[in-house]
């Protein structure tokens, strides 16, 4: 019998397909729970940890619906200012204390390995939230989750990733997941930001997938059945302006939405800022809002499982 309990999520990797449909039809099962017309109290008594040391509002937050959705509590912290991490105390002893103190502990830190080395030292589960340019794997999971929902399947489907594919840890977490589950890649990106050689020989060596990549954003855009699009990593670069000449070039608009398939999906990690044009919102193809929903009955399914109580 399959289990997750006990389980640290760090890389997408940490899971096998069977393990990742697990948890994307146990997600199903919670969507009456996450939306509120139904009441659980199957992690009552439970504390989740959440260790935020970078900005988040969709992790978090619903990180922290799924568990309070659950009928479980939730502790931690935004920031480390308030933290005796300000005082100079290291993650290692954080780790430390903040397992002492709750069930499962979910962590977001700027370091690459942050997470993986959280979960050698902690006793309890830890959940990667985002480890730099590294990975994000429960972003991945309500991905997935949301491509299933919006397009009924995943495999066979052509998905473009559009935009920064070498610093944007959603992309390198999802284009493993995709060519696992069987979708054709497309990748777009500026130059220079193009998908890191060792995501691309994985994808071929492991799953037999060679994904067509291209610069132009128009030519990559016109067979994809969904589009996901991620900003230009500002935050990530030396060079502020360069980030910002490239986010203008890589922009989605209902002119070049035109061109493209009738029954396109957009899909976005968020936050975005000025890589979709504002008209797009309001169009069919935009799928970016219900995909952050989906956030919450994913986590749910993830912490039940993890928990052993589903
Ligand atoms: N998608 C995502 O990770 O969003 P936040 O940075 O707001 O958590």
């Amino acid at each position: 019998m399959m289990s997750l309990k006990g389980r640290d999520i760090i890389s997408i990797r940490d899971l096998k397909k069977e393990e990742i449909e697990l948890i994307l039809d146990s997600a199903e099962k919670m969507e009456p729970y996450a939306r509120g017309e139904k009441f659980l109290k199957l992690m009552e008594g439970k504390i989740l940890g959440t260790l935020f040391f970078e900005p988040s509002t969709r992790t978090r937050l619903s990180f922290t619906a799924a568990m309070q959705r659950l009928g479980g509590q939730v502790m931690g912290f935004s920031g480390t200012g308030i933290t005796s991490m300000a005082k100079g105390e290291n993650l290692t002893d954080t780790i430390r204390t903040v397992e002492r103190y709750c069930d499962i502990i979910v962590i977001r830190h700027p370091l690459e390995g942050s997470a993986r080395l959280a979960a050698e030292i902690s006793s309890k589960p830890v959940i990667n939230a985002g480890d730099g340019a590294n990975q994000h794997p429960t972003q991945t999971l309500l991905d997935l989750y949301t491509i299933r929902k919006v397009k009924g399947k995943i495999k066979g489907l052509n998905v473009a990733l559009l935009g920064d594919l070498k610093y944007a840890r959603t992309m390198r977490s999802l284009a493993c997941a995709l060519a696992m589950f069987g979708a054709e890649l497309t990748l777009i990106s500026p130059r220079g930001l193009e998908m890191a050689p060792d995501i691309l020989s994985e994808i071929e060596n492991r799953y037999g997938k060679k994904p067509y990549q291209t610069n132009d954003i128009d030519a990559g855009l016109r067979k994809a059945d969904v589009i996901y699009i991620c900003r230009i990593q500002k935050e990530r670069f030396e060079d502020k302006y360069e980030a910002e000449r490239m986010q203008k070039a890589f922009r989605i608009t209902p002119e070049i939405l035109s061109q493209c398939k009738d029954e396109v999906a957009i899909l976005h990690p968020l936050p975005k800022v000025t890589e979709i044009d504002p008209r797009v919102d309001e169009m069919k193809a935009a799928k970016y809002f219900d995909q952050t929903f989906y956030g919450v009955p994913v986590r749910m399914a993830l912490l039940a499982l993890i928990s052993g109580v589903m």
